[in-house]
């Protein structure tokens, strides 16, 4: 067993949280990893109301073990937060933005303030907001992110704001990144594009087979499934997906995507609904090297707990 202050905060047997992967991360998926002994969060995106009944319904039904929800900072608003604090979850994790509007709420409700963050400047923002945990996101991470590297994002956090506990996220999918990850001085890892290829995860089989098929040079960082789909982004933080025809066509032609709208939105959300790959996004990390099938999520967290402790204790052996 691997005891971190992750697993103490929380009471958990591995330091391994599910990232709130919107759309992706609902409620089964959260109450697996939960039921497995991680910190099921679920991905409360944007904040849609019924979505998040729905999903949180789900969650509280499926585990009495610890669990939180993700919010999307810049699209958040009091209201949605007080719906999610309405089904009592154990930690709320704020990503994208200024945390401080909805920082007194959540903590008045008992809950753990989880901060997830991709610099040195907006780690200090999250600790001095009074964040229980923060998460150093690098740029390798599947979704939407920072320019910063996990490698030396992750102590440079760590150093920044102790003694306030640090989570890698971005580029974590075996136990060899989990053991990483805590050697840089972080508690644990929250990890994404893993568990969307997952039997738990929502979201189209096609979309997960090509998690599978991809390999992690296809990932790019880009802005133009944001502006598609009608998401006002902050320019700072483009998304991490898999290459597909659409990203090939207007990357790097945003100007000419905004003025192309009215013309190209319909086809795209066709296709989204349709699981048109080369047309929809999948969001995915550089990570993607490292997954070669579709498994159960519960599997994942025994065994990515497991493969971080063996790879604990041959690293041991290495100092002499
Ligand atoms: C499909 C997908 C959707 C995501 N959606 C969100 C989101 O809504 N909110 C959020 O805070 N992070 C989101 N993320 C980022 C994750 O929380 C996490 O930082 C990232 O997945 C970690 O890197 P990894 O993908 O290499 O594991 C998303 C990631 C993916 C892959």
């Amino acid at each position: 067993m691997i005891a971190t202050a992750l697993t103490e905060m929380f009471g958990l047997q591995h330091p391994i949280i599910l990232g709130p992967m919107g759309g992706v991360s609902g409620g089964h998926l959260a109450a697996t990893v939960s039921n497995a002994g991680g910190l099921g969060l679920v991905g409360g995106g944007y904040g849609d109301p019924a979505w998040l009944r729905t999903e949180l319904s789900r969650m509280k039904e499926a585990t009495r073990r610890p669990w939180g929800v993700g919010l999307i900072t810049w699209s958040a608003s009091h209201s949605v937060v007080e719906l999610v604090l309405g089904y009592r979850p154990h930690a709320v994790m704020l990503s994208f933005g200024d945390p401080r509007p909805y920082v007194a709420a959540i903590k008045a409700a008992g809950c753990k303030l989880i901060c997830q963050v991709q610099g040195l400047e907006e780690a200090r923002l999250a600790q001095e907001a009074g964040a229980d945990l923060i998460v150093a996101e690098g740029t390798e991470a599947g979704g939407h992110g920072g320019n910063r590297a996990t490698l030396p994002l992750v102590p440079a956090v760590v150093d920044a704001v102790a003694p306030t506990p640090v989570v890698a996220a971005g580029g974590i999918a075996d136990g060899r990144g989990l053991a990483a990850a805590l050697m840089l001085g972080a508690h644990g890892a929250l990890i994404g594009t893993r568990f969307y290829a997952s039997a738990e995860a929502l979201g189209n089989e096609r979309a997960k087979q090509r998690i599978v098929a991809a390999r992690g040079d296809e990932t790019g960082r880009t802005r133009v499934f944001d502006l598609i789909r009608g998401y006002a982004w902050p320019p700072i933080y483009p998304g991490r997906a898999i290459r597909n025809g659409f990203m090939e066509r207007w990357d790097g032609r945003e100007s000419a995507l905004t003025q192309a709208l009215e013309t190209e939105r319909a086809g795209y959300q066709a296709a989204a609904r349709d699981g048109d790959y080369d047309t929809a996004v999948v969001w995915a990390g550089e990570v993607v090297d490292l997954i070669k099938s579709v498994e159960s999520a519960s599997a994942l967290v025994a065994r990515i707990s497991a493969e971080a402790e063996a790879q604990l204790r041959a690293g041991a052996k290495l100092a002499r």
